[in-house]
């Protein structure tokens, strides 16, 4: 059986229902070894649900869970070897350091070597501190050991519920570069829930939107920015007055709008090179172009149907 080539998860019509709230119905989708798939959706939407009825913390109402093909009603123990996933709080020993949590956890995996306990703890970029007893860490820092935690056996699979939670900038982006690096270079398959699309933006692969319990959309990440047909730009221009006139009754921008020397105009990508020749030639000097981030936002609202559904 673990000869055949199956992907990595898959997923078939998992529902739960609590009281007559369908937290997640009929949920379904696979994800490949070598891909990093986010999982998005509002406060609500189901992603813990679905995320904790993989990981076996819960037992949905119906439907299947196949991790490496193995079946995890007929095959769990099998089936749980190849994943590691954080969900919510994952529980630590706050009165010991980062390095003994992480080797505890390891030790439910079997043989796990120092040398590898090493490179996970320096992966999530702990090494400076991974001996202070964990009651003196941050929020962020504690998160940076639940990833050691799920990373330590090299799981095919690797899930993590919100896992930019309470990491600063940094560590988001450190963040990003090891889960990168786990799926693209070393063939991982990794899931990440969230409900920041700008965050996906930058991580992910794939997207599977999901929203009152139902998954609505599951698509790459360029496909989802196709979706948004006319985007709109942001310039930073020398001389706004100029480059209103130019631009006005130009039918290839729409809804200019200025404050101060920056414009943010309807443009669209394949037109936006030749408005900012047209700018340039008319003497207006062009210091910044980029792409509106909330553009992408207003694409994730429509495909949620407005999006906040919070109980
Ligand atoms: N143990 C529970 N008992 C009753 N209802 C629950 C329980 N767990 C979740 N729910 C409900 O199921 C729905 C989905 O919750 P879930 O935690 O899966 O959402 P989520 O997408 O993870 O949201 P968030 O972004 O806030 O973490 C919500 O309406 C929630 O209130
Ligand atoms: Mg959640």
């Amino acid at each position: 059986m673990a000869e055949e080539k199956h992907a990595a998860l898959s997923i078939k019509n998992i529902t739960k229902i609590y009281g007559k709230k369908k937290a997640a119905d009929h949920v379904s989708f696979d994800i490949n070894e070598g891909e990093i798939f986010g999982f998005l959706g509002p406060n609500g939407a189901g992603k813990t649900t679905v995320i904790k009825s993989i990981l076996g913390f819960i037992f949905p109402d119906e439907g299947e869970v196949f991790i490496n093909g193995y079946d995890t009603k007929k095959h769990y123990e099998k089936a749980m070897a190849s994943v590691g996933g954080i969900v919510e709080n994952p529980e630590m020993y706050l009165n010991l350091s980062a390095r003994k949590n992480i080797e505890m956890y390891a030790r439910l995996h079997g043989n796990i070597s120092k040398e590898r306990i090493d490179e996970v703890i320096n992966e999530v970029g702990l090494s400076g501190r991974s001996k202070d007893p964990i009651k003196k860490y941050s929020l962020g820092m504690k998160q940076r050991i639940g990833l050691a935690q799920a990373m330590v056996h090299k799981p095919k699979l690797l899930i993590l519920d919100e896992p930019t939670n309470g990491l600063d900038p940094t560590g988001i982006h450190q963040l990003r570069d090891v889960l990168k690096k786990y799926a693209h270079e070393q063939g991982g398959a990794v899931m990440v829930s969230s409900h920041i699309l700008s965050e996906m933006q930058l991580l992910c692969d794939r997207v599977g939107i999901i929203n009152n319990g139902k998954l609505i959309k599951v698509c790459t990440m360029e496909e989802l920015e196709k979706m948004n047909s006319s985007s709109r730009y942001i310039l930073k221009v020398s001389d706004a007055q100029k480059t209103k006139e130019l631009l006005s009754g130009n039918e290839k921008v729409s809804e200019i709008e200025v404050k101060d020397n920056i414009i943010n105009a309807g443009i669209d990508e394949e037109n936006i090179a030749s408005i900012v020749r047209l700018l340039v030639t008319g003497g207006v000097d062009i210091s910044e172009v980029k792409k509106n981030e909330s553009s992408l936002e207003e694409v994730f609202l429509q495909v949620t149907g407005g999006g906040i559904n919070v109980g």
